[in-house]
């Protein structure tokens, strides 16, 4: 059943796995948005669509949610979030899954944007950076309307190994996280916070390496755990702030995977940096001071996105 026009913004998921539907139970739980949540599966997404629906009289939200396996429902929507693709299992790195999800996420966002011109696009697959630049170079979308999520990802987790080792309140914590979602991302100590205070001026340096380096496993941590797939609930709640932001014109300084033209002597590339989100996706690029160390882990965490890029495009036909 198609879902009602309504007055309310309108998101809607590609990939109906455990990353796309437990997004889709933030957005809805939290109010953000009408959900569209399609997959190749048949019924897949109109049985969680279902499932999570028959929930609202118990969570009180005031959302709607349809499943679908046709792009044409999904048209009208202000953004898409493209979770379709092939987890991590152990012993796959995110960049042995590059062909596949390339085909997939490339495919999935020229139909979800053919049917919602002025969508913001926002990439969750792995690996997610070169995702987002294929998503963007096969759509023909401006660069700020295509966003890859996992600088809040990364970073929040760096906020919950930071509060407790300290043993402080999470809210208290800021933490950001640069360059690709991979092994070579670049968590930034020096801005990481509590309350305003350095947390170098709160632990010790060996502290801080140890923190920074589960932060970089953090992702791969799970997937050991779990064997059969990666995370899913932290990779929903950053993406569904990052919607948040974006539905209500917040303005918000998050980290994302952004397109750089000349910033931190970056060109033509989607990489994590700071960003102002707001109604039309990013509204500017942040460029902070980095010492010659942090700058040459962003380039080096950069060169090894532009790596997947390429042999992506190498890999795909007719791209
Ligand atoms: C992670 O870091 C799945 O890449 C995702 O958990």
């Amino acid at each position: 059943m198609p879902l009602p026009l309504s007055s309310k913004h309108r998101v809607s998921i590609i990939g109906a796995g455990k990353v796309g539907s437990t997004l889709a139970q933030r957005i809805i739980e939290k109010n953000l948005a009408d959900v569209v949540l399609l997959d190749v599966v048949p019924g897949m997404p109109q049985g969680i669509a279902l499932d999570l629906s028959e929930a609202r009289g118990i969570e009180r939200h005031d959302c709607q949610i349809m499943g679908t396996t046709d792009y044409a429902e999904t048209a009208g929507s202000d953004i898409v979030a493209i979770a379709a693709g092939f987890p991590r299992k152990p012993g796959i790195t995110r960049d042995e899954l590059l062909k596949t999800n390339a085909e997939i996420v490339i495919a999935a966002a020229k139909q979800a944007i053919a049917h919602s011109p002025s969508a913001i696009l926002i990439i969750i697959t792995n690996p997610l950076d070169a995702l987002t630049y294929l998503a963007w170079k096969a759509t023909g979308l401006p660069s700020e309307r295509v966003i890859g999520m996992a600088g809040m990802l990364d970073s929040a987790r760096l906020q919950t190994f930071i509060a407790e080792a300290l043993g402080v309140g999470i809210f208290e914590v800021n933490a950001m996280v640069l360059g690709g979602h991979g092994d070579l991302m670049v968590p930034l100590p020096r801005y990481c916070t509590v309350n305003g205070i350095p947390i170098s001026e709160l632990m010790d340096a060996a502290t801080i390496e140890k923190l920074v380096t589960h932060t970089r496993n953090g992702g791969g941590e799970i997937v050991q755990l779990l064997k059969t797939g990666g995370a899913y609930y932290a990779p929903a709640s950053a993406t569904a702030v990052m919607i948040a932001t974006i539905l209500g014109n917040q303005s918000r300084l998050l980290p994302a995977c952004a397109y750089l033209d000349g910033k931190y002597g970056l060109t033509d590339i989607f990489v994590g940096v700071p960003c102002r989100l707001g109604a039309s996706g990013v509204e500017s690029v942040v460029e902070l001071q980095l010492t010659e160390t942090e700058l040459t882990d962003l380039h080096a965490s950069a060169q090894s996105v532009r790596k997947n890029i390429h042999e992506a495009i190498a890999l795909l036909e007719n791209f």
